[in-house]
């Protein structure tokens, strides 16, 4: 299962997956029907395989995914949390569940949706949460590391309800920090269900998707039209679709991607081979911390 298949790195993904003669079937977890089909109608082209089934989920609201599950009858081998991104046109308003869309779209409904199946024993092999080299700071395109001061839980809640961001809400720097918060919610997992795998992996800085659509017109100018055609390019700083997606093919597949770890680039890159992150930033082994991820997420939301 895929959420937010329809484009970009789910829908890859969802392609390079058929491609593969032993997965039986793909559910593309999307919120609109319309884009949904088109998306369906496009893979099953590309791949020349019939085994894609549309789930409709808004990943922002519980319960729609919570009303999505109920008709899945079926437990999945994986699950790539994939949906989200800069938290479309107002990522800092806040929804019925009290939290900012940013954290709501990239993760609320993401917990919803693993920890349900988790619960019902709907998930066979392994989670795969789409992380960001931002959780670990970006200084190249002004993501600083997310800087707490212990990583308390009431840290954790201040970034998913925005009163961290108060004095104002840099979307790049929340997103930074929301994915930090996820990294941390998936390794606290990782050792309540030592069966399953659960691998946070970065897709890498990756062209051709519409991540950039819903950014402010002069952020959005910067990265569509300078910083991903011209400048990250001779950086050697940006990748192809099939690249970053491909990171989540191996994540789900191989096994040697070790549960509780989030895996992106090398330092001062966002691109190449993957390695454990807890190596360039040392809050993310922090048991303690990752805890208090979970603890704070679970303030906004019963599973
Ligand atoms: N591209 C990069 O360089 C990069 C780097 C690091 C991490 N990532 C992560 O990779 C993931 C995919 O991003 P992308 O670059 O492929 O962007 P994208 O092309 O914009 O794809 C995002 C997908 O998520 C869906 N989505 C967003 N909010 C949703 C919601 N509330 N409920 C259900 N679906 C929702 C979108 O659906 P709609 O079409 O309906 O909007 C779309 O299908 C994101 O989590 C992003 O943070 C991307």
């Amino acid at each position: 299962m895929i959420t937010g298949a329809n484009s970009g790195l789910g829908k890859e993904a969802a392609r390079q997956l058929a491609l593969i003669n032993n997965t039986e079937k793909i559910y593309l977890a999307c919120r609109n029907m319309e884009k949904a089909k088109a998306a369906k109608a496009e893979l099953i082209e590309e791949t020349g395989r019939d085994i894609f089934e549309i789930i409709i989920m808004d990943v922002s609201d519980p319960g729609s995914v919570k009303n999505a599950l109920k008709n899945l009858e079926e437990p999945v081998d994986a699950l790539i949390m994939n949906a989200g991104g800069m938290g479309g046109k107002k990522p800092a308003e806040i929804t019925g569940d009290g939290v900012t869309l940013l954290f709501a779209s990239n993760m609320l409904g993401h917990v919803v949706l693993l920890e349900s199946l988790l619960k019902d024993g709907k998930l066979n092999n392994v989670a795969m949460y789409a992380g960001s080299e931002g959780a670990r700071g970006v200084p190249a395109m002004s993501m600083p590391r997310p800087e707490l001061n212990g990583s308390s839980e009431d840290d954790f809640a201040s970034i998913f309800d925005g009163t961290r961001f108060e004095e104002g809400f840099d979307q790049m720097i929340a997103y930074g920090y929301v994915k930090y918060g996820a990294a941390m919610w998936m390794a606290s997992l990782a050792r309540k269900y030592p069966k399953i795998r659960f691998v946070t992996m970065s897709p890498g800085f990756t062209k051709g998707t519409e991540a950039m659509g819903n950014l402010p017109p002069m952020k959005k100018f910067m990265f569509k039209y300078i910083m991903l055609p011209i400048v990250a390019p001779l950086r050697g700083m940006v990748h192809k679709l099939e690249v970053g997606a491909k990171r989540y093919v191996d994540a789900i597949n191989d096994t040697s991607y070790e549960s509780g770890v989030f895996y992106a680039s090398k330092e001062n890159t966002l691109t190449g081979p993957v390695v454990d992150q807890s190596t360039i930033f040392s809050d993310l082994k922090n048991e303690r911390f990752q805890d208090n991820a979970y603890k704070a997420v679970h303030r906004f939301v019963s599973i």
